[in-house]
């Protein structure tokens, strides 16, 4: 780590220590990689010197992983700074969501990985970038405009905004929730409306996702009991995103759902809760494993996903590379989950 001045500050810096204003505010986090467009705003905030890694980051700052991070940790910023009675920083955020739509736009393949264990402090913002990214990833596929997929990104990333104004206690309680304290927790969506409508510059179909993301389908979701196509398509496919997320995530107390294990489960147990289109187009192009991750099957082969696109990949081609225990594959070998039926996936293991 070393201190240098902002005008020794170049794109592609990896920041080693947050970087605080004056009056106390968060401006940048810790593990921030600095970009072109951040210097001049830096420099608008007269912060004098900052902390960088040692080695200079690589040309590539744009990437997948660089992305993700680094919308991580703007929602953090953003949440944590709603908490404590300040706005939301649109600027930064629409900076952050719009290198995650032009990603995604550009590129098919992007951001299938799936995220590690999360911990209680940062569920709620890896849980943000993930429903982000889902529901962006969903208008891409029903072929919404560019604006309204930007604007999906950022009522996706914020549709839990309102959790700021809930007292911890009650957010993070380790056990089962009275029912008047399930109550509060369902005012996040009227709060989270709140902040967001109050927000210059900010499209009232944004803040309308945090208003309707728990409405239902059939009518019997909250706050207003709103069903069908009176529930706006962007709260539609966030509600979607919102669910598969929360099963797929690796939760401290509980192991995740597989891709098709989260698909049967929607199909199964909610399916009346989604719009139908909506929940197909997740389960064809969302709910999947993604090429060249190494998964476990029920048999104790360890494989590398060969072939991943479109409906097939719930049960996609893989490649034995391994095995748990037992002798060793000599010669990697494939297994189409399509035929082999008796052959499943239990584990991704990167
Ligand atoms: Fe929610």
């Amino acid at each position: 780590m070393r201190r240098i001045s902002v005008e020794e500050l170049a794109p592609g810096m990896k920041l080693a220590r947050d970087v605080i204003l004056e009056d106390g505010r968060f401006l940048l986090l810790k593990g921030f990689t600095i970009k072109n467009r951040y210097l001049e705003r830096i420099r608008h905030y007269g912060v004098p010197y900052l902390y960088v890694e040692d080695e200079i980051g690589k040309l590539e700052y744009f990437s997948e992983e660089v992305v993700y991070t680094e919308t991580f940790q703007t929602i953090k910023t953003v949440m944590e700074s709603v908490r404590e009675g300040a706005g939301i920083n649109l600027p930064m955020l629409k900076d952050t969501v719009d290198d995650i739509v032009q990603k995604i736009l550009n590129d098919d393949n992007v951001f299938m990985k799936l995220t590690g264990i999360r911990d209680i402090d940062n569920y709620t913002y890896l849980h943000s970038v993930d429903v982000c990214i889902y529901s962006v990833i969903a208008g891409k596929s029903i072929h919404l405009s560019e604006s309204e997929i930007s604007d999906l990104g950022m009522g996706a990333i914020l549709h839990d905004m309102g959790k700021c104004k809930i007292p911890l206690n009650i957010l993070n309680k380790p056990a089962r929730l009275t029912k008047d304290e399930y109550e509060v927790i369902k005012k996040h969506t009227v709060l989270g409306y709140d902040v967001i409508r109050k927000t210059p510059g900010m499209d009232h179909r944004i803040a309308n996702i945090a208003l309707s993301h728990h409405e239902h389908w059939d009518g019997t979701g909250y706050p207003l009991g709103k069903a069908r196509t009176d529930i706006d398509l962007l709260s539609r496919i966030v509600a979607v995103a919102d669910v598969y997320d929360a099963l797929t995530a690796n939760r401290v107390y509980r192991k995740r759902f597989m891709p098709h294990e989260a698909a049967e489960y929607l199909v199964a147990n909610a399916s009346q809760h989604f719009d139908p289109e909506i929940l197909k187009v997740f389960l064809d192009n969302i709910a999947v494993y993604p090429a060249d991750i190494i998964v476990l099957l029920n048999t104790g082969e360890i494989a590398r996903v060969v072939e991943a696109k479109g409906t097939m990949s719930i049960r996609p081609k893989v490649m034995v590379i391994t095995r748990k225990e037992g002798p060793p594959v000599l010669t990697p070998y494939e297994i189409d989950l399509q035929e082999k039926t008796d052959v499943f996936i239990v584990d991704i293991l990167s």
